[in-house]
């Protein structure tokens, strides 16, 4: 009781409680676009506690804007700008592990930035890792378990992709350089995931160093005392002394070449679509990607993945998702750049562009051999018209009418179309 009557007192200026004002623009009276849990249809009322004006506004779906979202659904989206960012001598590094998404089990990732000369040191992985660089140049440098190497140049839309276990170092070589990397297990922080070269060296005893490399100590006198992870260095031009045919090219090449793969328009019209998987790049065969423009108002339809989870890294624009996980139960997510998300096995959703004017582009990775959906609106033209008419109480005609090629990417209302692919 007391400390209901000190709670003005406590949180109040002298003059009378006033509302928050959350209000962007002049227009009359509280709603979604003003970050208030308040529909048009008069149920909800304004938040007079603390909130985040900033994100109710930029995430009005949590505000029940969606009537159509049920029931629980756990969290599925994770901000790389709530991170903690390490920073590191040449870059700096922010993750999204499970524990910021739980659900997020089969995929983890970070971005990573790196100075020119810079060095991702010397490591190796129990879990594959899969990287796209979309702003600089780097130099990826790996090794085989059959003595089989690869030194390589890539340029911004480059993928590349290291099976679990194989030996490699990134070199930043534009004056700026910044990638996004995805691990083939949630759990990526976990103790004996990530194994670095200068770490190892420390923790094994000095006389068996010195044996296995044939040397004297002098040699190793000035080795750093905790492994760097990230350190500025300068580039050198000496390249790997070893036989031509020892390179790992062809089918074998841990990296796909954005500018010898062109992206696909799709049947819908809505924007561009580059599947990433084994079917293209042969070598990846624990993650599948898709690299996706969605142009202002364009839907993604419909659809679910029968094989995997699916992971999502907003690079560009503004969405909006409903993941449908069965039972009656939904929810509604808005995504802006910089944003991940997870979309559970099998569940049912949608992706829409909420820009007016923007070209959303996303990248959606799954622990898989292959980029696989299931489509609703082709589900339906390929299933007796009678089933689907009884089922959904619809029209002949619409049925129809349903078109039995995958459409994936729709157009939006307005006139502006897709720009440019994604990545370049
Ligand atoms: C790393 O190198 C950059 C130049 O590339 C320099 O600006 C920075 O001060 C260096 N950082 C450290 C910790 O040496
Ligand atoms: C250690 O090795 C270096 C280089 O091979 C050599 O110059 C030096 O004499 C050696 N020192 C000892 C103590 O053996
Ligand atoms: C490379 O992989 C592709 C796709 O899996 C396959 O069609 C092609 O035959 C392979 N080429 C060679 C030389 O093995
Ligand atoms: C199907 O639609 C008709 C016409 O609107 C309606 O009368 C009927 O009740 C619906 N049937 C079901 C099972 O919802
Ligand atoms: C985009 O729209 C403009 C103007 O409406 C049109 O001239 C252009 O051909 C369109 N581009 C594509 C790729 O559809």
């Amino acid at each position: 009781m007391k400390l209901l009557h000190l709670l003005p007192a406590l949180f109040c200026a002298a003059e009378a409680a006033v509302p928050r004002q959350k209000r962007q623009d002049s227009s009359p009276g509280y709603g979604f676009e003003h970050g208030e849990p308040q529909s048009s249809s008069g149920k909800g009322a304004p938040i007079l506690g603390g909130t985040n004006p900033e994100v109710d506004i930029a995430n009005q779906a949590n505000l029940g804007e969606e009537s159509t979202d049920n029931g629980v659904v756990p969290n599925l989206k994770w901000r790389f700008s709530d991170s903690r960012t390490r920073l590191l001598p040449g870059g700096w590094v922010r993750e999204q592990v499970i524990t910021d998404l739980p659900v997020s089990t089969d995929i983890a990732a970070a971005q990573q930035h790196l100075q020119k000369g810079a060095i991702r040191e010397l490591h190796w992985h129990r879990v594959a890792e899969w990287g796209f660089l979309y702003a600089g140049r780097i130099l990826i440098s790996a090794v085989d378990a059959d003595g089989r190497y690869q030194v390589s140049e890539l340029n911004p839309g480059d993928v590349w992709y290291f099976p679990k276990g194989i030996a490699h170092v990134i070199q930043g070589l534009d004056d700026e350089n910044e990638y996004l990397l995805a691990f083939d297990d949630g759990d990526f922080d976990k103790v004996g995931t990530t194994f670095m070269v200068d770490d190892w060296i420390l923790h094994t005893p000095l006389n068996i160093v010195l044996q296995n490399f044939g040397v004297n100590e002098t040699v190793f006198e000035n080795l750093p005392e905790t492994d760097p992870y990230i350190l500025n260095a300068t580039i050198s031009d000496a390249a790997v002394s070893a036989p031509e045919n020892e390179a790992l090219t062809g089918n074998n090449s841990y990296v796909y070449v954005a500018r010898d793969n062109a992206a696909e328009a799709v049947p819908g019209g809505g924007g561009t679509f580059r599947v990433v998987d084994s079917t293209t790049f042969p070598i990846s065969t624990t993650i599948a990607a898709a690299f996706v423009t969605l142009e202002p108002g364009g839907l993604r339809e419909l659809h679910w993945h029968p094989n995997a989870q699916e992971w999502l890294y907003f690079h560009a624009g503004t969405a909006r998702a409903s993941v449908f996980m069965g039972g009656g139960i939904a929810r509604t997510f808005d995504f802006s750049a910089g944003d991940t998300a997870v979309f559970p096995d099998n569940s049912g959703h949608y992706i829409v562009n909420t820009s007016p004017t923007e070209t959303l582009e996303w990248v959606e990775i799954y622990k898989s051999d292959k980029v696989q959906d299931i489509s609703l609106s082709q589900w339906l033209a390929l299933t007796p018209s009678g089933v689907v008419q009884s089922v959904m109480n619809v029209s002949a005609e619409f049925v129809a009418g349903l078109k039995k090629e995958k459409q994936l990417l729709l157009k939006g209302t307005g006139d502006l179309n897709a720009s440019e692919a994604f990545p370049p």
